[in-house]
């Protein structure tokens, strides 16, 4: 029986980033992992982020991010296309070669640092003295590890939806909707999330015509609602995306006239019939076959296995961390919490931040933010002043062709102490990046104002909003 430190299940970015932290830190290591290339033919590392998720949805967005600038943006740059024409195939087969790239690039890792990987799923046997004993089936075959801590990092899966089944032909999940190698002509979403707006915003830039039907009244629930307002203008008005708010779904039959779905909004009846349905309604916790039960780890009533602030669970030296735990659905969350408990595990005393954890949504113009909305500081009674910029005047966003969005700092009214970055625009996913840093560092707007930013960048609209908190904006 092969015998470790530390054995991690499930290798997405929470697991193999803890195994190969855990490996430098001198543990014996072992990672753990169920997961197939998209043919099922042979192990592919990386889990939901690799695979299906992050990386795969980034490469659509950009190539479909290209064919519309061909179609509609070159022109005023005096550039002339011929007909552009587009390939679903192709941009589908890109994806591909970066997602086999990067997964790939996981096993080099492994090899590098020493982290051994097992191909398998993953199951607590039970303890034996005091290491873990962690059963890997694969194929039929059974074998039998043990290690003396267990991280386990089994991620996350859809929420399905009750009303109907997944085929990932016509009735599309995160994985149908990366794989489209035509494009439908009406697609219909359910739910107006990250992923219902990214893979939207892929679709209708190649041609089809998207409608999202969302269940909440309000647009990006979570977002700071200035912002999310401006987005639903851009999305709705400016690119054409039918974005339903309020709506409930009643049926939906999935026959050779296409998916039909019938719902209410507003008090109507209706119905659309579409040629492809994407569903997208959130993702659950994924512990199927870890054998939770039987060993006693605890989970909350929404299947999450519990953790402390610093992720164990309530087995001895059994941690949890990523997605099948409590706290945002975010691969650099998943893979923080996975370096922390490796340093925790050899003693150390890291510390993660979740009041400084980014969200970014990649649609154009990219959302993103940290800290607290405007909405949460209202609610918690938190004196705020707020500083707002727009990026219509930014010298570099003009150059761009992309001078549109806006940035928002919110700070302490009394220590003017930054509380939250908000913003929307081009290339915010980068700018984000200061806010995070700022808050870590605990600064002031004034901080930022005072910091000098390079011209001309979009980094000046973040500056600019710091001045604005102190109502001495410059270009305001
Ligand atoms: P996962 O990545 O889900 O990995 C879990 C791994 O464990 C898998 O390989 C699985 O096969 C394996 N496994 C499960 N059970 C077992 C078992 N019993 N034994 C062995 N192996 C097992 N997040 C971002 O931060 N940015 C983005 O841009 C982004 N885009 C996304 C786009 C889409 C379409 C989706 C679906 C998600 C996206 N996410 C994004 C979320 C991100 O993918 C997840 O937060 C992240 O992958 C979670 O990492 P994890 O390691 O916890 O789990
Ligand atoms: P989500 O939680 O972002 O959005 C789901 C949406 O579906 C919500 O707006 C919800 O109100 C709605 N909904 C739920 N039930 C519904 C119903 N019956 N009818 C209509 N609407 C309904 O989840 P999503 O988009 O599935 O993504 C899953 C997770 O993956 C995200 O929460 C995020 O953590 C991660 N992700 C992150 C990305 C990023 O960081 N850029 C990109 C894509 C996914």
């Amino acid at each position: 029986m092969s015998q470790f430190d530390v054995a991690v299940i499930g290798a997405g970015p929470g697991g193999y980033i803890a195994a190969i932290r855990a490996a430098q830190l001198g543990f014996k290591t072992v990672c753990i992992d169920a997961g197939v290339n998209k043919a099922g033919d042979a192990p592919a590392l990386g889990g939901t982020c690799l695979n299906v998720g992050c990386i795969p949805s980034k490469a659509l967005l950009q190539s479909s991010e290209h064919f519309h600038a061909a179609q509609h943006d070159f022109a005023e740059h005096g550039i002339t296309v011929g007909d552009v024409k587009f390939d679903a195939a192709k941009m589908i087969e890109r994806k591909d070669g970066i997602v086999t790239k990067l997964t790939g690039g996981i096993k080099f890792l492994f090899q590098k640092n020493k982290v051994e990987s097992l191909f398998g799923k993953g199951s607590l046997k039970g303890r034996n003295g005091d290491v873990w004993q962690v059963e890997v089936y694969n194929k039929g075959e059974k074998s039998v590890v043990e290690a003396k801590h267990v991280i386990i990092a089994t991620g996350s899966v859809p929420r399905p939806l009750p009303l109907i089944d997944i085929d990932n032909v016509n009735v599309l999940d995160n994985e149908g909707a990366l794989n489209l190698t035509e494009v439908p002509k009406k697609l219909g979403v359910i739910g107006s999330g990250v992923i219902g707006l990214e893979m939207g915003s892929v679709w209708k830039r190649v041609g089809s015509e998207v409608t999202i039907l969302e269940a909440m009244p309000t647009f990006l629930a979570a977002a700071d609602q200035q912002i999310a307002k401006e987005a639903f203008k851009v999305f709705t008005k400016e690119q054409g995306l039918a974005i339903e708010l309020g709506v409930k779904i009643n049926e939906i039959k999935n026959d050779k006239n296409g998916v039909t779905v019938s719902y209410e909004v507003g008090g109507e009846a209706k119905t659309e019939t579409f040629d492809k349905l994407i569903v997208s309604i959130g993702r659950i916790p994924n512990t199927e076959g870890l054998n939770a039960e039987g060993v006693g780890l605890e989970k909350d009533e929404r299947g999450f296995i519990k953790v402390d602030g610093e992720c164990r669970t309530n087995l001895p030296n059994v941690w949890a961390i990523g997605d099948v735990v409590r706290g945002p659905m975010l691969a650099h969350k998943a893979s923080d919490e996975g370096v922390a408990v490796a340093e925790r595990i050899a003693g150390q005393k890291p510390h993660l931040d979740f009041n400084t954890i980014p969200f970014v949504i990649y649609t154009d113009p990219e959302i993103a933010w940290v800290g607290k909305t405007e909405e949460q500081l209202k609610a918690e009674g938190v004196e705020y002043k707020k500083g707002t910029s727009g990026f219509a005047a930014n010298g570099r966003a003009l150059g761009l062709g992309k001078a549109k969005g806006t940035v928002k700092v919110l700070a302490c009214a009394k220590t003017d102490r930054v509380l939250g970055v908000h913003m929307i625009g081009p290339m915010v996913s980068e700018l984000v990046a200061e806010g995070v840093m700022s808050m870590e560092f605990s600064a002031s707007s004034e901080d930022i104002a005072r910091i000098v930013h390079a011209h001309p960048t979009l980094s000046e609209v973040l500056h600019e909003a710091a001045l604005a908190a102190d109502k001495r904006a410059l270009h305001g």
